[in-house]
């Protein structure tokens, strides 16, 4: 038995002298230390609508691409739900913090505490504002789009398209989440275009929380009110594509016509609007790009690397009309 013994330990000790010399021979009896992945912790504000689903797809997809071990926590669109997930990212010492936000005001104090552990802190697709101090101190870089640009870009469509110079155009307006970066931006630079043109009237404008059903709920009120005050809806002007589609359902359900009897204009360029627009019910989208993953994950390597981010990196987008979609529908990637 103790033979049997010895000439197993000694099959071993020749296995592992043949291993040991096929490593030097390699590598010259280097052992490389595996290296450590980045982790980046992500809270999303939730899943309410194709945008939001899309830029969630780039995200994960990008992290995966890039090796960067990503800790992600959807919010339900419930900021107290962002500020538990970034209060718990900080605890579990992630190499960096990034965020969507779900509304602009309410972060002073976690973004101290991500200060405090020094943990750096990228914005994604929405800006903040904070009640003390200057909110480009607590972030590294924002990314994302020009909202303000967005509605500028939205009623200088409708100017254009609608070519009415002196007859009353009534318009109503479908706002994002209240409080949210894009509904305040988007509201402002389609009223400051709006400004130069007072036959242009937002005769209503209510919220429709960026989501499908919201969007038909209020539309339906809108067209219910109108009627009831004797007021014709010329337009609608919808803060993203959702709400439009929801609106459009409603449209239909009260025997109008969405795109002929109501002008429809939205934000986003899913791929949904753009199969709204080939069937004739939406006139227009502006373009607002999820696609942030690559960015971001490029932007988390430049960081932990050393390296100085601009503190500003700004999305490019454009304007598609109906009698584009069917050429540019193919190539939308979300
Ligand atoms: O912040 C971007 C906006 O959020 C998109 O326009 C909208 O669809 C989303 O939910």
């Amino acid at each position: 038995m103790f033979k049997g013994i010895r000439i197993g330990a000694a099959l071993l000790a020749a296995a592992m002298l043949i291993l040991l010399a096929g490593c030097g021979a390699s590598n010259q009896g280097a052992t490389k230390p595996t290296e450590k992945k980045i982790v980046l912790g992500f809270s999303q504000i939730g899943a309410e609508s194709e945008w939001r689903t899309a830029n969630t797809e780039s995200i994960k997809a990008a992290a995966k691409e890039a090796g960067i071990e990503l800790k992600f926590s959807d919010a339900q669109q419930k900021q107290e739900n962002q500020l538990k997930a970034i209060r718990s990212f900080i605890q579990q010492k992630v190499d960096v913090i990034a965020f969507s936000p779900v509304v602009e005001t309410g972060w002073d104090a976690v973004l101290q505490e991500a200060k405090a552990a020094g943990i750096p802190v990228i914005l994604t697709d929405r800006a903040i504002k904070m009640s003390n101090g200057n909110p480009e101190d607590y972030y590294v870089t924002f990314m994302g789009s020009d909202f303000v640009e967005e509605g500028r870009r939205a009623a200088n469509w409708l100017v254009d398209f609608m070519k009415q110079d002196k007859a009353d155009v009534n318009i109503v307006e479908l706002q994002g989440t209240v409080g949210s970066a894009p509904a305040i931006d988007r509201k402002n630079g389609f009223e400051e275009v709006m400004k130069n043109h007072p036959n242009y009237k937002i005769i209503k404008s209510q919220t429709g929380d960026f989501t499908r059903a919201k969007g038909k709920e209020v539309m339906e009120s809108f067209l219910k009110s109108a009627k009831a005050d004797g007021q014709k809806i010329d337009v609608l002007f919808a803060h993203n594509d959702d709400m439009a589609i929801g609106a459009i359902q409603a449209i239909e359900e009260a025997g109008l016509k969405p795109g002929k009897d109501i002008i429809i204009v939205s934000i986003d360029g899913v791929k949904g609007a753009f199969e709204a627009m080939i069937a004739g019910k939406l006139n227009a989208t502006i373009e607002c790009s999820p696609l942030l993953g690559g960015q971001l994950m490029e932007a988390v390597k430049d960081l932990t690397a050393g390296k100085q981010l601009a503190k500003r990196i700004l999305t490019k987008e454009g304007v598609f009309p109906a009698d584009v979609a069917a050429k540019e529908l193919p190539s939308r990637k979300y």
